[in-house]
């Protein structure tokens, strides 16, 4: 991150409790249906089970997790395409539920969304130039063609590529390219937010830190804000705030991202923390590693109390299999109180006072195709420390 974006984000980022989104308690349930003739709702699917979510105006939000936890979900709910089964969104202090006809068109202006795949998300037959245009003209921001063209061209040159593009399909540039058109589209429309979904899982590694700088510097030119959905701990890393890491559904660890990487608390963040390769030999012999066996449990039939209970190796018998822990700043010396994290025993496995143990195999339950409970196992297995 070059000095003067750090400078521009510290800035950003200094007034606290000034949220551009305030998301709470929410749920994403989608229902599974069977039935040939009536549709009957069998089960749901616990996307995203109760999680509060605050974006400060300006800053990076990353949010990272295991395919199937739910990220993608939440980031469809803060932005009301995928309607929450539960809870509210704020943004910019309007409940963005009770909005309406054109109040919400306008509002949704503010809000815009990368995909990672730029190539599934443009119109193969539309040239750059009416890719571009489309959003700018459903919003009203087309209507003289002169000052239209002048803002094609300070886009293109916002996200570095030539005039010429204009005139050009998706199909003739690159992976990289792309995503910069995809970029380019999602600032026509001058957004506050940007939702940026895994934006550049499908590109070369090269290329992915070209991406990763062109958001950074946009965001200090034009004062945005983003949430950053990624499951690379590497990318939401280098490019967030704060950071959020999502575990079947809920966020179980919340921290400012240097304190995250430094200390990280919750035994998933751990593990997931422990598969990062350090560059530096000898630190890479000393560090932690801790392998996760066994695959993420159905969120059709999540585990009871704390979600990530089957794969724990810090289990414990009291608690762990029957509460659900909240997120909570724990009583530890040192601890940020932007640092939180959903686990009964931080305090103690932070101590020592509990030692990690093999994890034993469990049999969990799940619904056939007649919606019958069948048990199967093990969901996990076994760890190595
Ligand atoms: N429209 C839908 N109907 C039913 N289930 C869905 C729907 N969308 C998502 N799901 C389920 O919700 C869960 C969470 O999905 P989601 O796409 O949010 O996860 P994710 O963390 O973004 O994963 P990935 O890293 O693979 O993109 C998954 O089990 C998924 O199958
Ligand atoms: S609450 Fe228990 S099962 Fe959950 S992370 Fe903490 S120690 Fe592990
Ligand atoms: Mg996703």
């Amino acid at each position: 991150m070059s000095e003067a974006t750090q400078t521009a984000k510290a800035e950003h980022t200094a007034y606290d409790g000034e949220f551009l989104v305030d998301a709470k308690g929410i749920k994403v349930h989608f229902p599974i249906k069977r039935g040939v003739i009536f549709d009957k709702t069998i089960g749901h699917v616990y996307a995203v089970d109760g999680v509060d979510l605050q974006i400060r105006t300006g800053e990076t939000y990353g949010l990272v997790g295991e395919s199937g936890s739910g990220k993608s979900t939440l980031g469809r709910a803060i932005l009301n395409l995928e309607p929450p089964t539960a809870g509210t969104v704020e943004f910019d202090g309007v409940d963005i539920a009770s909005l309406k006809g054109e109040t919400l068109r306008h509002k949704r202006q503010d809000i815009q969304m990368v995909f990672q795949d730029p190539m599934g998300s443009l119109d193969p037959r539309q040239t750059v130039e009416s890719l571009l245009l489309e959003g700018m003209k459903a919003h009203g921001l087309a209507k003289d063609g002169a000052q239209a063209n002048k803002r094609l061209r300070e886009l293109l040159q916002a996200v570095g590529l030539p005039v010429a593009a204009l005139k050009k399909y998706p199909h003739e540039f690159s992976g990289g390219q792309r995503q910069r058109i995809g970029i380019a589209r999602a600032l026509s429309v001058n957004p506050k937010l940007i939702v940026a979904d895994e934006p550049v899982s499908a590109l070369d590694v090269s290329v992915q830190a070209q991406v990763i700088n062109l958001l950074e510097d946009l965001q200090e030119e034009f004062g945005l804000t983003y949430l950053v959905v990624a499951h690379d701990l590497a990318v939401v890393r280098h490019i967030s705030d704060r950071i959020g890491v999502m575990y079947l559904g809920g966020i179980c660890e919340e921290a400012d991202a240097d304190d995250l990487y430094a200390q990280p608390l919750h035994p998933y963040t751990r593990a997931l923390m422990s598969a990062v390769p350090v560059p530096d030999p000898l630190v890479e012999d000393r560090r932690e590693r801790i392998i996760l066996t066994g695959d993420l449990p159905s969120p059709s039939n999540p585990p009871k109390g704390c979600r990530f209970h089957t794969r724990c190796p810090w289990r414990q018998e009291t608690k762990c299999d029957t509460e659900r822990p909240v997120l909570r700043i724990p009583d530890l010396p040192g601890i940020a109180t932007s640092h939180r994290v959903a686990c009964h025993w931080t305090e103690q496995i932070e101590s020592g006072e509990i030692q990690s143990h093999e994890v034993k195999a469990q049999l969990v339950e799940q619904h056939d195709a007649d919606g019958e409970v069948d048990l199967i196992g093990p969901a996990s297995i076994s760890e190595a420390l």
